[in-house]
């Protein structure tokens, strides 16, 4: 049994606080010039003391549920893509379906960094496809200031708050993903990560004095493969799907970097028009951050039924990700 899969809808939150770059420059040794001009990012969202990511992941799933006229009963599944979970386990997901009251789905969380919004799409299409469940919630949802140095200024000005979902199920025909791309790399899996807290490295008064509960990144290495890595990735899954980079109608690339983005489209010689940058509001989610630019365009009017749409995106793993697929709402 196949049947077209795509998104019956789709939902974000993002916290009230707002940091702009000038509310950084008195914490770090930064500007909002070097910040504006680096990355693109003017300010962030960050989670309320009390707000922990499973509150952000359940607001957006349930404005995911509410767009595509699904009830939290008729789920078969959660997946929640995160990094910054609020415990080791049980996972994010299986706090959200207790809390949507999702009771006869199934749970889990995804660990692909930034990719994982379209590693979870990629999952749940397949199981779809083939027959195992109808409806499954995918989210994507980080309080990335929770595992933050607010006295590194090579990472801190760099990330945000947030949470994005989507409901997906049976579509009509030729609509939905249509080609997908999947892919890691661990030889550069300590470009980016958290120290410790995990297994190799227990949580310890050492550990916590050392800062390294929080994210420990490379930038010039990940630019580097980030660069690399999200044309080819496009390319691969706009040739299974069977379309040229000229035939899409947006991207939605993993928004980190203004100048990550730039470079992408550039490669896959798609011109600025048709690329969904919202970077600068909200700096980089990462789970979140495709999720919250699919809902961005959808309340500003331009994703039309039948729309040719490329998610793609890279992060922690190192992981990559790109999905072809026409809008079906
Ligand atoms: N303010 C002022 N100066 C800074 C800041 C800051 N916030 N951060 C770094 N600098 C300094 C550096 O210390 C360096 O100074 P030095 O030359 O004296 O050593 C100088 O600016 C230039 O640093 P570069 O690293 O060369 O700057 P670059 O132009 O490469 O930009 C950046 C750095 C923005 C981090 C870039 O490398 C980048 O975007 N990398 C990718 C990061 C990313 O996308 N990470 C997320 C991955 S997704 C996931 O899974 C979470």
């Amino acid at each position: 049994m196949t049947r077209a899969v795509g998104i019956l809808g789709i939902g974000s939150y993002v916290p009230e606080k707002i940091l702009t770059n000038n509310d950084l420059e008195k914490m770090v040794d930064t500007s909002d010039a070097w910040i504006t001009e680096r990355t693109g990012i003017r300010q962030r969202h960050i989670a309320a003391k009390d707000e922990a990511t499973s509150d952000l992941a359940f607001k957006a799933a349930v404005a995911a549920l509410d767009d595509a006229r699904v009830k939290a009963e008729e789920l078969d599944l959660v997946i929640c893509a995160t990094a910054s979970p609020d415990h080791a386990f049980p996972s994010v997901a299986c706090l959200v379906q207790e809390r949507l009251g999702a009771v006869k789905a199934a749970a889990f969380d995804l660990g692909a960094g930034c990719s994982g919004f379209v590693y979870s799409l990629a999952v749940a299409s397949q199981m779809i496809q083939n027959g195992l469940y109808d409806k499954i919630l995918i989210i994507g949802a980080e309080t990335l200031s929770r595992i933050m140095n607010w006295q590194d200024r090579n990472t801190c000005v760099l990330f945000g708050d947030g949470a994005g979902a989507a409901v997906v199920g049976a579509v009509d025909e030729g609509l939905g993903v249509l080609g997908i791309d999947l892919g890691s790399d661990g030889s550069g899996a300590y470009h980016l990560y958290q120290p410790a807290g995990g297994s190799r490295r227990p949580a310890s008064a050492a550990t916590v004095a050392a800062n390294q509960h929080t994210i420990h990144m490379n930038g010039r290495e990940v630019f580097k493969f980030a660069i690399k890595i999200l044309g080819r990735t496009s390319l691969r899954a706009l040739e299974k799907a069977g379309m040229k980079p000229e035939e899409l109608d947006l991207l939605f690339s993993h928004q980190a970097n203004l100048r990550i983005i730039t470079v992408a489209a550039k490669r896959l010689r798609i011109p600025m028009e048709k690329v969904w940058v919202d970077v600068d509001k909200y700096a980089n989610t990462s789970a979140a951050s495709i999720p919250i630019a699919l809902r961005e365009a959808q309340d500003a009017g331009v994703l039309k039924k039948g729309d040719k749409l490329l998610l793609c995106g890279f992060g922690a793993g190192l992981t990559w990700a790109a999905i072809v697929l026409r809008w079906a709402k």
